[in-house]
C-alpha cells in the first residue's frame, strides 16, 4: 500500500504508475457504466478520487457501497490537471474489506464540532480531526525530542497518589470501598485503613512532587503524563483529565525556568511548522486565519515579562471592562490573562511573583515575604498555558508555610527529606498539553483537541 500523503508529496514519481491504497469511502457517485469513489486513507486529510468502470467483476457491489466502507483499490494514478484534485486513480480492482450502512453518521457535508463531539469514536475520520490528532501526536514527539536532546530524564510519575500537590482539593478519590457501607470511625470520618492502600488516595493532579525527587537525583528531568482535576469549571479550556509536561531542574532558578519554557515552546512551534506543513496550512485556512504568521512571529521574538504587581496596576485601569474586578491579591481570571497578552503585550507574556496566598505551598518565598517566585506563561487566545515556580528549598521555611496552610508533615515526609539531604535551588513548570495543542492548531475548545474528552458530566467511551 502507498499512502495518500506520499502521493501528494511526490506525485511525479507515481503518475502513470500502478498504485495500491487502502482507505475509507468518503463519498460516492455512480451511473450505469462507471462511478467515482472518494477515498480517505488516514495518512492525510486530503482525499483521492477513484474512477471505476463496469468492466470490474464486482461493479454492482461497488455501486451499492455506503459512505464509511473500507476498500483496497488497485489501479493507475492519472494526472488530472484541469480537475480540483491533481490526480485520480483509474481502478483495476476495488476490493471491499468491510461494507458500511446507510445510517453512517458522517455524511459528505459540513458537520459542526458539537455534533461530532457526540461521536468521539468516529470523528477522527473527518478532515479537521485528522489534522488535529496527527498534529497532537507530532507535538508530543517534539516535546520529548526537545527534552531528550537536552539530556533531561523522562520520569514516569504515578497516577495514584496520597498527596494533593496543588492543595486545591480538586481530586478524584480512588477507593475500593463499597459506596453503600463505607466504614466510618466514631467521629464519622471514613476509615481508610480498610481501603486497598490502607489510606486515602486520589488520582494525581500533578507529577511535580515525585518529579522533584528525581531532579534531586538526576538534576534535569521531565514528566509527560495524564493528570486529573475535579474542577467544576465548564469552560473551553478545562478538562477533568488532561496531559501535562513537567520539567524540573536542580541548580536552577526562576529565570532559568522561564528561559527553558520559552525555548521549549519555540522549539515545538518550529517543529510543527516544519514537519506538518499540510496540516498547519489547513488550520490556517479553515480554523484560524493568520495562525502560521502569528506562530512564526512568536518563534522569532522574545516573550514579554511582567510582575504580578505591575500586571495588576495595568489591569486596574481597565476594571470597567472586566466581569471580575482586579485588585492586588486577587487571582487573575482568563479575561485578565487574555487582556494582558492580547491587548497590552500582544505576544506571550510571563507573569511573575504572585502573592503567596493564591499559589501552592511549595513555591519559594521572595524576600518581601508577600510574594513567591512563581511564573505563569500567558498566550493570546488562551491565557495560561504554563504554570511554574522556583521551589522552596529551605526546610524551615517550607515547614512554616505547610503549617500555615494546615498541611500534615507526615503526608509530605518524603518531600521534606529532599530539603534535609542536599537541598539545592530548583525550579520547574507544568505545560498543559491540550492548551498547547489548542495554541498551535487554533482550535477553540479543549474538547476538540483530546481524543476522548472528560469534562463535567461527560465521560463517554
Ligand atoms: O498551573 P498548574 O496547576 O501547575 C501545576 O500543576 C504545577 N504542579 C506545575 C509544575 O510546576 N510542575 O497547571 C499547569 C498547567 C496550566 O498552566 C494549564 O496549562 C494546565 O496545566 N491545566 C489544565 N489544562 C486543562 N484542564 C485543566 N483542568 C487544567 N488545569 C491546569
Ligand atoms: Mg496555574
Amino acid at each position: 500500500l502507498v499512502t495518500v500523503r506520499e502521493l501528494y508529496r511526490n506525485s511525479s514519481k507515481y503518475v502513470d504508475q500502478k498504485v495500491r491504497i487502502g482507505g475509507w469511502v468518503r463519498n460516492l457517485r455512480d451511473s450505469k457504466t462507471f462511478g467515482f469513489l472518494v477515498i480517505n486513507d488516514g495518512t492525510y486529510f486530503q482525499t483521492l478520487q477513484v474512477v471505476f468502470g463496469e468492466q470490474l467483476d464486482n461493479f454492482q457491489e461497488i455501486c451499492k457501497l455506503n459512505v464509511g466502507a473500507a476498500v483496497i483499490v488497485e489501479g493507475t494514478l492519472v494526472a488530472t490537471p484541469k480537475a480540483k484534485q491533481p490526480f485520480e486513480i483509474q481502478a483495476d480492482s476495488v476490493y471491499v474489506e468491510g461494507a458500511s450502512t446507510p445510517d453512517y453518521p458522517i455524511q459528505p457535508k459540513r458537520h459542526s464540532f458539537e455534533y461530532l463531539r457526540t461521536m468521539t469514536h468516529l470523528r477522527a475520520r473527518t478532515n479537521t480531526f485528522q489534522a488535529v490528532f496527527r498534529v497532537r501526536s507530532l507535538i508530543a514527539y517534539a516535546i520529548h525530542k526537545f527534552f531528550q536532546e537536552r539530556d533531561f530524564v523522562y520520569v514516569h510519575t504515578p497516577l495514584i497518589t496520597g498527596s494533593d500537590c496543588e492543595g486545591a482539593g480538586e481530586m478524584f478519590r480512588v477507593t475500593t470501598l463499597e459506596l453503600e457501607n463505607i466504614p466510618k470511625d466514631e467521629e464519622g470520618h471514613v476509615d481508610y485503613s480498610k481501603d486497598f492502600f490502607g489510606k486515602e488516595t486520589n488520582l494525581t493532579v500533578s507529577g511535580q512532587l515525585n518529579g522533584e525527587t528525581f531532579a534531586m537525583a538526576f538534576r534535569n528531568i521531565y514528566t509527560f503524563g495524564p493528570t486529573f482535576r475535579a474542577e467544576n469549571s465548564n469552560t473551553t479550556r478545562h478538562a477533568a483529565e488532561f496531559w501535562m509536561i513537567e520539567p524540573e531542574m536542580a541548580f536552577a532558578d526562576l529565570d532559568d525556568n522561564m528561559a527553558l519554557a520559552e525555548a521549549m515552546l519555540k522549539y515545538v512551534i518550529n517543529y510543527v511548522l516544519e514537519n506538518a506543513p499540510e496540516e498547519m496550512n489547513f488550520f490556517n485556512q479553515f480554523v484560524d486565519k493568520g495562525l502560521i504568521e502569528r506562530l512564526k512571529h512568536v518563534a522569532d521574538s522574545d516573550f514579554a515579562h511582567v510582575t504580578y504587581t505591575e500586571a495588576v496596576e495595568l489591569l486596574e485601569k481597565h476594571n470597567d471592562k472586566f466581569e471580575y474586578k482586579v485588585h492586588w491579591g486577587t487571582d487573575l481570571q482568563t479575561e485578565h490573562e487574555r487582556y494582558l497578552t492580547e491587548k497590552v503585550f500582544k505576544r506571550p507574556v510571563f507573569v511573575t511573583d504572585y502573592p503567596k496566598e493564591i499559589k501552592a505551598f511549595y513555591m519559594k518565598m521572595n524576600p518581601d515575604n508577600k510574594t513567591v517566585a512563581a511564573m505563569d506563561l500567558l498566550v493570546p487566545g488562551i491565557g495560561e498555558i504554563i504554570g511554574g515556580s522556583q521551589r522552596e528549598d529551605n526546610y524551615d521555611k517550607l515547614i512554616q508555610r505547610m503549617n500555615e496552610l494546615g498541611l500534615r508533615e507526615e503526608d509530605y515526609a518524603f518531600y521534606l527529606d529532599l530539603r534535609r539531604y542536599g537541598s539545592t535551588r530548583h525550579a520547574g513548570f507544568g505545560l498543559g498539553f491540550e492548551r498547547c495543542v489548542m495554541y498551535l492548531t487554533g482550535m477553540g475548545n479543549i474538547r476538540d483537541v483530546i481524543p476522548f474528552p472528560r469534562t463535567v458530566k461527560n465521560c463517554d467511551i
